[in-house]
């Protein structure tokens, strides 16, 4: 056996954890496929050969040379495994596109690369071509899964092809990136000049890969039933709202897990000192060693506010610096980790500059270090106008650092609220607000400060969440039971 009778998923994403990510999508794609495969499901993940992933890869095999596949020359696919687990990798090697260095998807300068458009039908179509009865290999998937606008002209391809043998799930990580190009390139891509319409691939006056992805796919997936919901509403269907809202019968939230492997503090070698529920002892040990490697006065009773995040519009973070004087007088000390938008990377660095002790700004994207925030913060700060799942709620829950978020999308599903009831039933793991305003967080960091003091209470809320199981293999068996509904045909 094992796979030989199992459900075949060709899993299709442009980052994957530990190779090259820029976000949650990386973490996602290499620790669902893992989890997948514990159920005995087949899964392959396809992704582009960039030179990072590449550089990390031993025992590469040519599979196959692609011909005809809308761009000039050979495409090769090629073969590996993940490093660290048995996950199979087909790997799309055309240099032209993908042999850069840094972002997958913006240059040195911050700028979307010129051609994303070809690059990501390149490897859209190369899924499709898996997913037909004429593919080259062996392997035949029954479903392909294409993750954000990268992958979602594959559906498009699939559906126009003269014989697709795979169905296509569409899976939203953030509807907010909807990749829109120009409506010319619609037959340059291999498209069909129909399909650029409303019933199709056409946004707003642009071609855009992620409806073509929500329209030609036969089931659509998001990673939270909040969001799921959410998206079928203004504003968070961001211009997609009708379009989800009609396929509401196709459409299922579910919910990340976290990779339990990479995220337990009992076993973390990123961290200085290590710990569990019943001896925090390496937390507090972990969150000296922070303050001192930070700068930060080395105090065990200031509670440090901690943040790890990509700096943008949709982390609300730009809500924090207004309050952060009142925060410090609390006292309290703010810890931030994160790149992005370049104001706010500013604003965080003058936050630092102005408190020195008191505010740590980190810029940049540092693995280790943002374990270490997780450990030896006391609260986690997410307040996210919108956060299609989150991760790093479930990571602060799992180190003993109670998150305070905003009540939407996967914050909303994975943090219980330290009300009294929750208190006292024993299921509060964390703070939330309702209203994503600089006085809906003060109020609610204010609240958590408030119960930090309360320390019997404190260490309740912090078991409660370190005792949770955030792990994939819930919801690897929600996948697998949604596989087995859609090759049945519901
Ligand atoms: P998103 O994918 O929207 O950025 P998630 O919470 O799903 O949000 O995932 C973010 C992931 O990226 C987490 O694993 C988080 O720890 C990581 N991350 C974000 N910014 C940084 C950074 N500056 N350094 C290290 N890790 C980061
Ligand atoms: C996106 C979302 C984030 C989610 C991640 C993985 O980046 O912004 O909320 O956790 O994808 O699904």
């Amino acid at each position: 056996m094992p796979f030989s009778q199992s459900i075949k998923i060709l899993f299709i994403t442009p980052e994957i954890t530990p190779l090259l990510k820029t976000g949650g999508l990386a973490d996602v794609s290499a620790a669902l496929p893992a989890a997948l495969r514990e159920h005995k499901v087949d899964v392959r993940v396809l992704l582009p050969a960039y030179p990072r992933v590449m550089g990390s890869l031993k025992n590469v095999r040519l599979l196959t040379t692609l011909t005809n596949i809308g761009v000039h020359g050979e495409v090769k696919l090629l073969e590996a495994e993940l490093p660290g687990s048995d996950v199979p990798l087909l790997l799309v090697n055309y240099p032209l596109f993908y042999e850069r260095e840094g972002n997958p998807y913006i240059d040195a300068d911050g700028q979307d690369w010129a051609d994303n458009a070809q690059r990501f039908a390149l490897l859209s179509r190369v899924g499709a071509l898996l997913g037909n009865s004429n593919s080259p290999l062996d392997w035949h998937p029954d479903i392909v899964q294409c993750n954000d606008w990268q992958s979602g002209l594959t559906p498009a391809y699939l559906h126009f092809s003269p014989a697709p043998s795979a169905a296509a799930i569409m899976t939203i990580h953030n509807l907010a990136f909807q990749g829109t190009f120009p409506a010319s390139l619609t037959t340059p891509l291999g498209l069909p000049a129909s399909s650029y319409s409303i019933n199709g691939t056409e946004y707003y006056g642009q071609l855009s890969f992620l409806k073509a992805g929500l329209f030609y796919a036969n089931h659509i997936t998001t990673v939270s039933p909040t969001y799921a919901e959410e998206i079928q509403q203004e504003p968070l269907g961001f211009g997609m709202q009708g379009l989800l809202a009609h396929r509401y019968m196709d459409l299922t939230g579910i919910v990340n897990g976290i990779d339990v492997n990479e995220w337990n503090p009992a076993t973390d070698k990123l961290l200085t000192h290590r710990y569990n529920s019943n001896d925090m002892s390496g937390k507090a040990a972990g969150k000296r060693a922070l303050q001192n490697r930070l700068g930060l006065e080395e105090n065990p009773d200031i509670p440090i506010l901690g943040v790890v995040s990509r700096l943008t519009h949709q982390k609300g973070l730009d809500l924090l610096p207004a309050i952060a004087s009142f925060l410090l007088e609390y006292p309290a000390q703010i810890v931030i980790l994160g790149s992005g938008e370049a104001s706010l990377e500013t604003t965080f660095q003058l936050l630092a500059q102005n408190h020195p002790g008191q505010v740590a700004t980190v810029i940049g994207f540092n693995e280790e270090l943002s374990h270490q925030i997780e450990a030896g913060s006391d609260i986690f700060l997410m307040p996210s106008r919108f956060e299609p799942c989150g991760l790093n709620q479930m990571y602060s829950q799992c180190y003993g650092t109670p998150p305070v978020v905003h009540s939407t999308g996967g914050l909303a599903d994975t943090v219980v609220d330290s009300t009294p009831e929750n208190i006292a039933n024993g299921t509060a793991t964390g703070f939330v607000f309702r209203h994503v305003t600089t006085h809906g967080l003060n109020e609610c960091i204010h609240r958590a400060l408030d119960i930090y003091r309360d320390q019997p209470t404190w260490r309740k809320i912090q078991s409660n969440g370190m005792l949770r199981d955030f792990s994939w293999n819930r919801s690897a068996e929600e996948y697998l039971a949604l596989y087995e509904m859609i090759l049945k045909g519901y």
